[in-house]
């Protein structure tokens, strides 16, 4: 009988680290994506994001450690990696006096990649009614689109987007997330970079959280709360930051679990209720005004707070 040959991971990061001078970057980071699932990189601005997505490109080289895609290093595979990824960067320049159409034309041409894909893309992408305005009269959202559009016209296998929706309003970033999850049900591979808990949740089977290049936990959503959250969190909101950090020194003296973020301590109990009381009658004896107080379960951004000491965005 033959065995059965182990599933080779879409993505493999081994080890991988990237520093910039003295900056490090990227340090000593490991993770497999297998096919077909949408993985989040969720962190801050400087987490590392980028620079991982860009040593997936092949754009960067690893200080050390190695990337391995659908089974194969960069070095001599530089051609089918190139045909397998699909790559939309944090920023993309169009040429403004093209259109839509146009635009997509002409990276076809360049990627040397068949014409007949550009109108199902322009479709997918749902840029129909813009299929012949000029870019630059696109929404920021619209932009965004033709971005994804370019990244499918080798029919990749493996998406990398890089902030997809940073700066978009509510309705452009749906509509994106609506098209990267038509996308999921053609079986296709996708790592995401963005710093919105809701965009993770909504696309992702799995979530990297990172800060300042390190891996701080991963997981699907269920498990990276169920691991992390027993209980519940606790919110409080003093009037003034000095007051907040004469509140976080007294829970902190009663409970080590605990975070403070401008006029907010944050903090993880198990039991909530008798903590709460404790903490307010501490804070009247002190004397330290209360302004709100929320107990919830918790969200990644609290994990995040919890395991990181600031927020996933400012
Ligand atoms: N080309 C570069 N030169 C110097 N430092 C860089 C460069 N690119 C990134 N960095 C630094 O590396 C860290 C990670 O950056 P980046 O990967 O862009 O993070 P993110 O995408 O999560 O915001 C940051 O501290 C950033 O300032
Ligand atoms: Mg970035």
């Amino acid at each position: 009988m033959t065995a059965l040959k182990p599933e080779i991971p879409m993505i493999e990061v081994c080890d991988v680290v990237k520093s910039y001078k003295d900056q490090i970057a990227v340090n000593k980071v490991n993770f497999v994506i297998n096919h077909g699932d949408y993985v989040a990189l969720l962190g801050p601005n400087g987490a590392g994001k980028t620079t991982i997505i860009e040593m997936i490109e092949g754009i960067i080289k690893p200080d050390s450690g190695e990337i391995k895609i659908d089974g194969l290093k960069w070095a001599g595979n530089e051609k089918y990696l190139k045909s397998i990824l699909g790559v939309s960067l944090q920023e993309t320049r169009f040429m403004d006096k093209l259109t839509v159409q146009e635009t997509l034309k002409l990276f076809s041409a360049l990627y040397n990649t068949s014409h007949d894909r550009v109108d199902d893309i322009i479709r997918q992408t749902g840029l129909g009614e813009k299929k012949n305005s000029y870019v630059d009269n696109l929404s920021g959202g619209q932009k965004q689109k033709l971005a994804i559009g370019i990244s499918l016209l080798n029919d990749p296998k493996i998406l990398l987007m890089d902030e997809p929706t940073t700066g978009l309003d509510p309705q452009a970033r749906r509509e994106i997330w609506d098209i990267l999850k038509a996308l999921k049900l053609q079986g296709r591979t996708m790592i995401l970079t963005t710093h919105y808990m809701e965009e993770a949740e909504y696309l992702c089977d799995k979530i990297i959280m990172m800060n300042s290049g390190n891996i701080l936990a991963e997981g699907n959503l269920r498990n990276l709360l169920n691991r992390h959250a027993e209980g519940g969190i606790i919110e409080i909101t003093a009037e003034t930051e000095p007051n907040a950090l004469a509140l976080y020194d007294l829970i902190n003296s009663i409970n080590g679990l605990c975070q403070i973020s401008e006029k907010k301590v944050y903090m993880k109990s198990a039991t909530p209720v008798p903590l709460l009381k404790k903490i307010l009658s501490l804070a009247e004896k002190n004397d330290i005004p209360v302004n709100n107080l929320q107990c919830r379960s918790m969200t990644l951004d609290d994990l995040f707070i919890l395991m990181a000491g600031r927020h996933l965005h400012e």
